[in-house]
């Protein structure tokens, strides 16, 4: 069992280093602005390999919690990728190189309900050893193991900032899922 357990790490390591990714510690390596690396959008994809999808996600937060490194997404209600996420354990969040902008305004603009936009995108999608969908074309990939998942109940907002997102918005509230970063890969 546990030698199967440890073929399997080392045969995801080799089809992560196939697909030209390095694993990092994000605690080490992650360079980036915290408090703006959401800001230029990243991507987020959940799901399976029979099925999955990805978003535009410009909302987030890096950080710590519980003594794990954590990672937390929101994601509205109408959100096509939503029902992945509350099916599946993991989710990837990445970040795109040269291309990004094109890439997060497509997958931030169309729903995969109308048709597969990774395919439309011609991304490439790739499996971690957990079964999390991600594209090879990313030059990040940070995989997730959702901790804790809730909308926000409006009974608890704190502030009009809330309060004024909400009024007029059809999408519906938001979910935060908190994950804890289990992986991570760069080029
Ligand atoms: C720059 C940008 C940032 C976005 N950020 C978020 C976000 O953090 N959370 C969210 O629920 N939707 C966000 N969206 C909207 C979704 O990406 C968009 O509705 C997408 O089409 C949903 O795709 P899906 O239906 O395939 O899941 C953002 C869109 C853009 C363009």
């Amino acid at each position: 069992m546990l030698a199967s357990l440890m073929l399997l790490a080392v045969m995801s390591i080799r089809a992560q280093e196939e697909n030209g990714f390095r694993s990092i510690n994000v605690k080490t390596d992650f360079t980036e602005n915290g408090f703006s690396w959401f800001n230029k959008a990243e991507l987020l994809a959940a799901g399976n390999s029979e099925k999955h999808n990805a978003m535009t996600i410009g909302w987030g937060g890096i950080g710590t919690l519980w003594g794990r490194t954590a990672l937390t997404v929101y994601v509205a209600e109408k959100r096509y990728t939503k029902q992945f996420l509350d099916k599946s354990q993991y989710f990837t969040v990445m970040a795109f190189g040269p291309d990004a902008n094109r890439i997060m305004r497509y997958m931030g603009t169309q729903s995969g309900r109308d048709g597969d936009k990774a395919t439309a995108l011609g991304l490439h999608t790739a499996f971690t050893e957990n079964g999390t969908p991600y594209y090879t074309e990313a030059v990040l990939v940070i995989e997730c193991k959702t901790m804790y998942a809730a909308p926000f109940d409006p009974q608890y907002f704190k502030s009009e900032v809330p309060q004024n997102q909400y009024r007029n918005f059809p999408a519906g509230v938001h979910t935060m899922y908190i994950g804890e970063v289990v992986n991570a890969w760069t080029r």
